[in-house]
């Protein structure tokens, strides 16, 4: 079985990390509800019609995956508010062997623009590399999604090259960018994830 990590909430100098809940049911979906027009454009699970079922299923599952081990999903809450729902980040190994894995996020559309991407992604880079021990981490990004390639940028992912027709989103393929860093390249990242305040400490 894959490693697991704690399920202790990490934090950020604006934001809690913690794994989901039951409860957090009516909060993600009021999130997913009002930013579907643009999680539509880039995510597979996004549709119209993504309601309660979806959603219990996704929370249960991701109870049981951060369990076995499998994937690390994260709600993105607000320090001074940690009811309201900012968006989703996950850090999942895909070769136990080479230690690679992968990091996924979304943000509610009424929240984006503010720098939590950025800041949640940092933070769980650190868990990628610290507590994963990964080697390599991931981003895959359509082509077209600037504002998740900005992303990437800002954290100094390097752009490795194209995916083609990776990813199908309803009804269209949609290429990808690949972005990497490497564990030896991870700690002067870090120093700059502190120095511009994405990360807490040291
Ligand atoms: C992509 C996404 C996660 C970004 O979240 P966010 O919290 O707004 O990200 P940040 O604020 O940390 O950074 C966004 C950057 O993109 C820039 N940006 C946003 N829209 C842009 C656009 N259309 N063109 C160019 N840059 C854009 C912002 O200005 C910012 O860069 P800056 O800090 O240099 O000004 C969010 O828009 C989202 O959830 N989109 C839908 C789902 C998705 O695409 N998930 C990622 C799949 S790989």
């Amino acid at each position: 079985m894959a490693r697991t990590i704690s399920s202790r909430s990490r934090f950020t100098p604006r934001l809690e990390l913690r794994p989901f809940r039951r409860r957090d049911l009516l909060s993600v979906l009021a999130a997913i509800d009002g930013s579907l027009p643009e999680l539509e454009q880039w995510l597979p699970w996004a549709h119209p019609a993504y309601g309660r079922a979806e959603a219990m299923r996704f929370l249960r599952e991701s109870g049981n995956a951060w369990t076995e081990g499998r994937a690390f999903d994260f709600a993105i809450r607000p320090r001074p508010d940690p009811g309201y729902h900012l968006g989703n980040i996950s850090v999942w190994q895909t070769s136990q062997r080479e230690r690679s894995g992968e990091i996924g996020y979304w943000i509610r559309s009424d929240a984006t623009g503010t720098g939590i991407a950025t800041e949640a992604t940092a933070r769980v880079t650190d868990v990628a590399f610290s507590e994963l021990s990964l080697h390599r981490v991931t981003l895959r990004i359509a082509v077209g999604n600037r504002a998740s390639e900005r992303v990437a940028e800002k954290l100094g992912f390097t752009h490795e090259g194209l995916l083609r027709e990776e990813v199908l989103v309803r009804g269209t393929w949609l290429d990808h960018t690949l972005w990497a860093m490497l564990e030896d390249e991870y700690p002067r990242r870090r120093d700059s994830y502190f120095e511009a305040g994405w990360l807490e400490g040291p």
